[in-house]
């Protein structure tokens, strides 16, 4: 059989996307694609592991035993997630070992370099920043990878757990006098660095990426998702959210 050219390929592919069928082998992939796929799928496998590695200081940090025990599995499951896509990014020929070993800090988002001081901290983090990656997920579950889509689902369901376990805690400290002005602080410290894991608006490369339905909206409508989502919960709890702002 001859090998199809990209031309052709990319328009096979294109219809299947327009379509909104999946593609599921890397043999009906185009270079471009993959080339987008890797550097999407790259960014989420290392906030995965980088997640699981800022948790792991709370086991000990943690209060009481059943938060010991809820840090270890958020622990766990960040790490599953990680393996996730790992495993998926190893299918399509990436050397894994040395994306974990080697080049892992070409990866890594600048949150993830932010100290975590405080249980307050912690659980302001577990409110912003999972609930950030539930709102990006959303749009890898729909996204044109088969592969990708279907691992997205499960993980999707995790992340809204870890939501949940933040926000209970958010509002449980909103409540008391005495700790509302530290998870204010602690509000006021990440809300600005989770705001900018969204990436910049409105650029070229986002533009491609829903050419592909690799992403289905620009990266600012993902952020105002997830900044209208937590408005009214903060209000409730008495916290002051501060303004959203554009990425250039
Ligand atoms: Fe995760
Ligand atoms: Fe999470």
């Amino acid at each position: 059989m001859l090998v199809m050219d990209e031309k052709a390929k990319h328009e096979a592919m294109m219809k299947k996307i327009v379509s909104g069928e999946k593609l599921e082998s890397p043999d009906e992939i185009t270079q471009e694609y993959k080339e987008h796929l890797l550097t999407l799928m790259i960014a989420q496998a290392d906030s995965e592991l980088s997640g699981a590695y800022g948790y792991v200081p709370w086991i000990e940090g943690a209060p009481t035993m059943a938060e010991k025990l809820a840090m270890a599995n958020i622990v766990k499951d960040e790490v599953r997630h990680g393996k996730a896509m790992y495993d998926l990014l190893e299918r399509l020929g990436v050397d894994v070992y040395k994306l974990i070993n080697e080049d892992k800090m070409k990866h890594r988002m600048q949150v993830f370099y932010e100290p975590i001081k405080t249980w307050e901290d912690l659980v302001m983090f577990n409110f912003l920043m999972d609930r950030a990656a539930g709102h990006q997920l959303r749009d890898a579950v729909e996204c044109s990878w088969g592969p990708w889509s279907r691992t997205m689902l499960q993980i999707e369901k995790e992340e809204w757990m870890h939501v949940k376990h933040g926000e209970t805690w958010v509002r449980k400290l909103a409540a008391d006098m005495k700790t509302r002005p530290d998870i204010q602080r602690a509000l006021d410290f990440w809300f600005p660095k989770v705001n900018k894991v969204f990436g910049k608006t409105d650029t070229e490369s986002n533009k491609e990426y829903q050419k592909f339905k690799l992403k289905q909206r620009d990266n600012h409508d993902v952020r105002v998702s997830w900044y209208e989502e937590m408005k009214p919960l903060l209000a409730g709890y008495g916290l002051v959210l501060p303004a959203i702002t554009v990425v250039e």
